[in-house]
């Protein structure tokens, strides 16, 4: 029976270690995907909730922006910038950044009242 225990434990170690090294990498990633949206917001808005005449890209469906970044760096969207930016990145690239606007609210959430 001790024995069984003495092999047990060193692979419960093994798995909380895993476990941790996996949210360690989702973190990372969502690092990632924080700063490449960062470089959007200057045109955008923070978070893609565009303050001017510019689109909003929160909000906005993921295939939606898959498909306009695509368009853009192929061509087939006319742009006037887009389609200089969209080539900087990589089909993963624009399926995270896709994916992170498009868990957004499309409004953007009303700032909480001062107390
Ligand atoms: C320098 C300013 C600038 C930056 C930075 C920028 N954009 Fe744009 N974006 C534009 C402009 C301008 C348009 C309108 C199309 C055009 O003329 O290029 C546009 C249009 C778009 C559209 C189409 C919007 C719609 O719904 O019609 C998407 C999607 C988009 N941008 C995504 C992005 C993403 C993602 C990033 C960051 C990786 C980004 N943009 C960074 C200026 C910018």
């Amino acid at each position: 029976m001790t024995k069984h225990i003495k092999f047990i434990k060193p692979a419960l170690a093994g798995i909380a270690v895993s476990v941790l090294a996996l949210s360690a990498t989702a973190q990372a990633q969502t690092l990632q995907v924080k700063q490449w949206v960062a470089s959007c917001a200057a045109c955008h808005g923070t978070d893609g909730y565009s303050e001017g005449g510019m689109a909003s890209l929160a909000g906005q469906k993921k295939s939606d922006l898959i498909e306009k970044m695509n368009d853009y760096k192929s061509g087939k969207r006319v742009a006037t910038i887009m389609h200089q930016l969209a080539k900087g990145y990589t089909d993963e690239q624009i399926e995270q950044i896709a994916a992170y606007y498009a868990a957004l609210p499309h409004q953007k959430p009303a700032a909480k009242p001062a107390k």
